[in-house]
């Protein structure tokens, strides 16, 4: 395959062993199922990670799970990454970039822009955009130092996209988006694709969009995380601090009830239900479902030392589905193991004066979940189309540009 300009056999790699990582990472990446197809493993083979990892080690720099380059702002909140492999992967499959692509990577770093670079090839072209300062001067470096001098790297909020270089046939967002900019599709090219990881209430799904007339219609959606968009289009977020920074829940909108009094829900004892759906069903479809099926939807972020001082019962990685009620928050729980129970059930695990009430909903709403293999489909319309245009069923997300549309039609049961 010809490549955009990488000429790295001539930088050299920094060493054999980064040539044996790379090798191992690959074969990890098709093991995971990231890597699908021949020509994304090409270039996963191609471009030397390394290269776009300054400051980690070469071990890190390969790690097919690991971000590297963590950009920390003055609060300390990260906004910026090199992302981790298993997810570049995945999303370069659901892009599924083929030679002579125009495409536009929102969110830089150097090394996603290589890969695609790479995917491109000669008659292709890549440009990359960020609104950091320094995160465009690294991966200009990085990009030059690599060989892919072709891939232009360009500081400006992508909120309005990058006309100067438009029509794209693939734009790629690699930051948590919670609305699709009018810019993004107007410059997609006819039949062009949009893959963004798109927060949906707190849960964060990389969506495959298509224009289909007026609205854009998802294909596929996978789970990941993302550093939040920043300038003006940046999610909303809303914090109530249970115990400390330790265990946070985070929403979108403001609860429709009082935050100290949630916060003192805290501190009432635990009451847990059980829904008696297996664990085993799809965890990542189910919470989708239950973030669009409950009101005051939100996600507990909790670190293991408050697990420790008793605040919350565990800790999620990704955050743990929560609803709120008056006064009293409720969170989606597994059931402790037993000798006698092959597998655990779902459940919640509720605090407050009306836990009860709550944990009752949360566990109806688990027991309608049609099961694995039912997935959603996700449509976005512009902004002020009518309700009555609207699918029927669906639950609606008002967006600055966009009136998203969630609904699970029985025709949809794609891959999971
Ligand atoms: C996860 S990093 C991108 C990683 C990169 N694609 C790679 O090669 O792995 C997300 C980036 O999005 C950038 N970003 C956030 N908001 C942005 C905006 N409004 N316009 C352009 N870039 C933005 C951040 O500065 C950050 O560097």
């Amino acid at each position: 395959m010809s490549t955009q300009g990488g000429n790295h056999l001539d930088v050299g790699e920094a060493t054999v062993e980064a040539g044996a990582l790379r090798a191992a990472m690959v074969d990890e990446l098709l093991e995971l199922g990231a890597i699908r197809s021949p020509t994304v493993a090409h270039s996963f083979r191609r471009v030397p990670r390394h290269l776009f990892a300054p400051g980690a080690t070469l071990r890190a720099a390969y790690t097919a799970t690991g971000t590297v380059v963590p950009l920390r702002d003055e609060r300390d909140r990260l906004v910026s990454t090199v992302s981790a492999p298993h997810i570049q992967a995945m999303m370069l499959e659901q892009a599924g970039v083929t030679a002579g692509l125009r495409v536009l990577e929102i969110g830089s770093g150097g090394y996603n822009a290589a890969l695609l670079a790479e995917l491109v090839g000669e008659t292709g072209l890549v440009t990359t955009v960020d609104i950091d300062p320094e995160v465009v001067a690294r991966t200009r470096r990085c990009l030059d130092a690599a060989g892919y001098q072709r891939v232009d790297a360009v500081l400006a909020d992508a909120d309005d996209g990058v006309p100067g270089s438009a029509p794209y046939d693939l734009v790629i967002v690699t930051a948590a988006a919670w609305t699709i900019p009018q810019a993004w599709t107007n410059q997609l090219a006819p039949g062009g694709r949009l893959v963004v990881p798109l927060r949906l209430r707190g849960l964060t799904r990389s969506v495959v969009f298509e224009s289909d007339g007026g609205r854009l219609v998802s294909r596929d959606y996978q789970t990941c995380s993302f550093v939040p968009f920043r300038g003006v289009g940046a999610p909303p977020e809303q914090v109530i601090l249970l115990g400390g920074e330790d265990a946070v829940i985070r929403l979108e909108e403001p609860p429709s009830g009082d935050v100290e009094q949630i916060r003192q829900a805290a501190t009432w004892p635990r009451i847990a239900a059980w829904s008696g759906l297996s664990s085993g069903e799809a965890f990542d479809d189910l919470q989708l479902w239950l973030a669009l099926g409950l009101n005051d939807f939100g996600l507990l972020m909790a670190r293991q030392a408050a697990v420790d001082r008793g605040v919350v019962t565990h800790a999620w990685p990704l955050g743990i589905p929560t609803a709120l009620g008056k006064g009293s928050f409720a969170y989606l729980a597994l059931s402790p193991k037993t000798v006698e129970q092959a597998s655990r059930e779902f459940g919640v695990y509720a605090h407050g004066p009306e836990a009860e009430i709550l944990a009752a909903e949360f566990v109806a709403r688990i027991r309608s979940w049609r099961g694995t293999g039912h997935r959603a489909r996700i449509e976005a319309f512009p902004a002020g189309t009518p309700n009555a245009v609207l699918p029927a069923g669906g639950v609606v997300l008002d967006r600055r540009d966009r009136r998203l549309v969630v609904s699970w039609p029985d025709d949809v049961k794609l891959p999971g």
